[in-house]
């Protein structure tokens, strides 16, 4: 087989169109295999989790890929570190189309490079509540649209069942690509997209966010505790601004169980609904404000 580096543009499709079906059917990639030299270089070397399938660990205390030691070790949440790329691109997005397109035209995340489509957003952006979940899945890559799979209909299901449908809501991922096989985002990755989301949150401009699973909640949050510790507190989101600072302007924040994880556990819907009730309850007194 021809290094990757010797690789036409037809046969670099075919292998992309045969990592993407090695991926459907299971088959996990620790890293894309497609990538130039210079770039093999550069980059650090990327670092899996230590469980390749996301639905077990959204509630885990620590998924490593977002404790707060390694939220500094891999620069979220300040304009050094491996995220400055992302954060100038996503600084020039003045609304979330201007957003849209910088994301789908950002070549800083390696995970593209095997993904189908960029992954956005859908629902209303002028909704007052946003919800962030962790990165794409099979059926987001393949319709470029976050949360239609099983887990996104469950979602639907639950924000239906307090009354609030597709207007009220705006929804996106940490992650806008989908990692091969549906393994966890590593540190690297999610360091990388983390100003992207950042942005996103910030031209949105929500009342309320909600985080579904711990990645999502730890990495937006800078939290330690897990998902089970974190879910049902209402908290305060900073805004950052443009540069990555925090701004003084906070939106209440409530995490939540990932919905994958509540199919794979559906005792915890007790709790999920608890989350529920206090998020209709919060809605009710902004509406009366
Ligand atoms: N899981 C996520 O976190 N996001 C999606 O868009 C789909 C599944």
């Amino acid at each position: 087989m021809p290094s990757p580096d010797h690789l036409t543009q037809s046969n670099e499709r075919a292998l992309k169109a045969l990592i993407a079906w090695w991926a459907d059917a299971g088959i996990e990639l620790d890293a894309p295999i497609v990538r130039p030299r210079a770039e093999r270089a550069a980059a650090a070397p990327a670092k899996t989790q230590a469980s390749h399938s996301r639905e077990p660990v959204y509630d885990s205390p620590a998924p490593r890929a977002a404790t707060a030691a390694a939220a500094k070790a891999a620069g979220f949440g300040d304009s050094a570190g491996s995220g400055p790329s992302a954060r100038e691109a996503a600084a020039k997005a003045d609304d979330i189309e201007a957003l849209r397109k910088i994301i789908e035209d950002f070549e800083g995340c390696t995970l593209k490079r095997t993904a189908r489509n960029t992954v956005f957003s859908r629902g209303n952006p002028a909704a007052k509540i946003m919800i962030v979940g962790e990165a794409p899945g099979r059926d987001e890559d393949e319709r470029g649209i976050p949360f239609v799979g099983r887990s996104g209909q469950l979602l639907d299901k639950m924000f239906a069942s307090i009354g609030l449908g597709e207007d009220d809501l705006y929804i996106s991922n940490i992650v806008n690509w989908r990692p091969p096989g549906n393994r966890n985002p590593t540190q690297e990755e999610v360091a990388v997209c983390l100003p992207l989301i950042e942005r996103h949150i910030a031209l949105a401009k929500p009342d309320v966010l909600i985080l579904t699973g711990g990645v999502a909640a730890q990495s937006l949050l800078r939290a330690e505790a897990g998902i089970t510790k974190l879910r049902g507190k209402w908290t305060e989101y900073a805004v950052k601004d443009a540069g990555g600072e925090a701004s003084d302007n906070n939106i209440s924040c409530l995490p939540i169980f990932h919905p994958s994880y509540l199919l794979r556990q559906p005792a915890h819907k007790r709790l999920a609904w608890a989350d529920l009730l206090a998020l209709k309850a919060h809605m009710s007194e902004i509406a009366a404000e």
